[in-house]
């Protein structure tokens, strides 16, 4: 398996926030699951080579080489603790797997027209400019071939974001939740065609106490967390996790299908 840097300086050029890729692969139980729903929407001979995008700890990583017995993924993502993660998961598929450290928002490390699908999920959310980061996968993807991915959508979390606010937190967040409409232009301004977007409501209740104030720190909060104190943290995730009392997140689903033109 390689790994690779998209900094020529070898450390990672991403822009975005580090992540805990181990206890991430613990509890990721949630986007594992809507992963393997997404990653049966797109049709695989089994011999293609297909690009995780935002591979996070490789557990839909992993379900994607199960398909792919011929095949091969280049499995990218911008956090180096994720990354490392996803090697010690994917060590078995060898040089089936390439692992790059790179930022999705930004031209990737890839060969133009390098690689026969895109399958993305649970991150796109976390790439602010939609624009830059369709284009960027429509430059290593093959003409025809398939982008398929889930990522939150208009209207994902709200009342996790009243909660940020009821805490004192007033910062809207690092993310992109984008609408359909808005979805469909951008890709096709990418150069997709055939774009299917929808929105789905996906409720998931992650238990009360530890298991989710531990869920927020690692999966929902991370970039509110590296704006505070390291003092200031463990008592803001209380405060976030105190106003969600049933452990609801009203999770809000953005599906994409689409073809490179
Ligand atoms: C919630 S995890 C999803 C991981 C995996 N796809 C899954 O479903 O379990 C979001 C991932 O997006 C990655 N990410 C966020 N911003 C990114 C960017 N600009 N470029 C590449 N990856 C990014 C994070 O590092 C993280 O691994």
């Amino acid at each position: 398996m390689a790994a690779a840097s998209d900094d020529a300086s070898g450390a990672p050029a991403a822009r975005s926030r580090d992540w805990d890729g181990a206890t991430y692969d613990r509890i990721a139980d949630p986007m594992t699951r809507w992963g393997a729903d997404v990653l049966d929407r797109l049709p695989l001979r089994g011999d293609e080579t297909v690009l995780d995008a935002g591979c996070g700890s490789g557990r839909v990583t992993e379900r994607l080489l199960e398909q792919l017995p011929g095949g091969q993924v280049a499995a990218v993502d911008a956090s180096p603790s994720m990354v490392e993660a996803a090697g010690r998961r994917l060590a078995p598929y060898g040089d089936r797997v390439r692992l790059v450290v790179a930022d999705l928002g930004r031209p990737l490390p890839l060969p133009d027209a390098s690689v026969d699908a895109v399958l993305s999920t649970a991150t796109f959310h976390w790439v602010p400019d939609h624009e830059a980061l369709f284009s960027n996968l429509a430059a290593v993807l093959v003409p025809g071939g398939r982008l398929v991915a889930q990522c939150g959508g208009a209207g994902n979390i709200a009342r996790v974001r009243d909660a940020i606010r009821a805490a004192g937190d007033p910062w809207s967040g690092p993310w992109t939740f984008a609408t359909p409409d808005e979805t469909r232009a951008r890709l096709e301004r990418s150069g997709f065609r055939d774009v299917d977007v929808w929105l789905h409501d996906e409720p998931t209740r992650i238990d009360p106490g530890e298991p989710l104030r531990e869920y927020l720190r690692t999966v929902v909060l991370g970039a509110h967390l590296d704006r505070r104190s390291a003092d200031a943290r463990a008592s803001f995730v209380d405060a976030v996790a105190a106003r969600l009392p049933d452990g609801v997140i009203d999770y809000v689903r953005l599906n994409i299908v689409a073809t490179r033109g």
